[in-house]
């Protein structure tokens, strides 16, 4: 039977093209959403893949989500943690609400979910997490030091919980993407990002596929021997 794979944020930008990627390699593909129910429907219609709305943010949320998906579906055994949010400011600019919006959301939703789906992979003796971290978090970003805390706690959040995985089969690994050319990047001042986009050694934005591969690596069977590692996918901006 296929096996069940859960994207967080999985109907737009990087999680939509994820949510393909899996299902192009026979996964049964789940993708969650928060808010946009018309681009969640729109996707639902266009690509044939279920959609579940819960806030990852919420540990209660994603107790409900996920028990609703499993019931549906079953044991979910790949688990892609792609939710993320911005709320860029400098320090002296930045809300306590942005910070914690940003470090519930992007980070504390690793836990939630993780939490919530560990156990029956363990029980499978066989799971695959892979967290989407970013460049951002590797290298920091002016204006970002919520974004970069939470993208850089996702990263030792990773090396910590492959360790716990590695006996039962269950491999915890990061991919920690470059500019991307999606909604949130677009987003960034039009004469700030050209100024970034002209620093990537390769000539080009990413596309959400370059990410989406690394992932589908990632999660196939084959890589089994490969867990607590970051791939980096950013253009050759930032190695690592
Ligand atoms: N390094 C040094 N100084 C910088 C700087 C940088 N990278 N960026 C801006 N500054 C300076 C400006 O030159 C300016 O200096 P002066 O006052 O002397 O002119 C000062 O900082 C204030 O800059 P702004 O006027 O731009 O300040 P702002 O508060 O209006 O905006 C900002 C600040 C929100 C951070 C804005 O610059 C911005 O949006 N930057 C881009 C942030 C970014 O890259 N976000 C990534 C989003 S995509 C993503 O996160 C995905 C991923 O994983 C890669």
């Amino acid at each position: 039977m296929a096996r069940v794979a859960l994207v967080t944020g999985g109907t737009r930008g990087i999680g939509l093209a994820i949510s393909l990627a899996l299902k192009e390699q026979g996964r049964t593909v789940i993708a969650n959403y928060a808010n946009n129910d018309e681009a969640a429907a729109a996707f639902k219609a266009e690509h044939g893949i279920d959609v579940a709305k819960f806030n990852v943010a919420s540990f209660e949320d994603c107790e409900k989500g996920i028990a609703k998906v499993v019931e549906e579906h079953g044991k979910i055994e790949i688990l892609v943690n792609n939710a993320g949010i911005t709320r860029d400011g400098t320090l002296v600019k930045m809300r306590r609400d942005m910070w914690d919006a940003v470090i519930d959301t992007n980070l504390g939703s690793c836990y939630n979910t993780s939490k919530l789906t560990f156990e029956g992979m363990r029980d499978a003796k066989f799971g695959r997490i892979v967290n989407i971290g970013s460049l951002n978090g590797q290298a920091g970003q002016y204006g970002q030091v919520n974004y970069a805390a939470a993208k850089s706690g996702i990263h030792g959040f990773t090396k910590a919980l492959a360790l716990e995985g590695a006996r039962f089969g269950i491999t915890v690994n990061a991919l920690a993407p470059g500019y991307v050319d999606t909604e949130m990047v677009r987003a960034v001042p039009a004469e700030v990002l050209k100024k970034i986009v002209a620093k990537i050694p390769v000539g080009r934005i990413g596309h959400a596929e370059d990410i989406a591969r690394g992932v589908a690596f990632l999660t196939s069977e084959d890589a089994g021997f490969i867990t607590g590692s970051t791939i980096s996918i950013n253009g050759g901006m930032f190695m690592y």
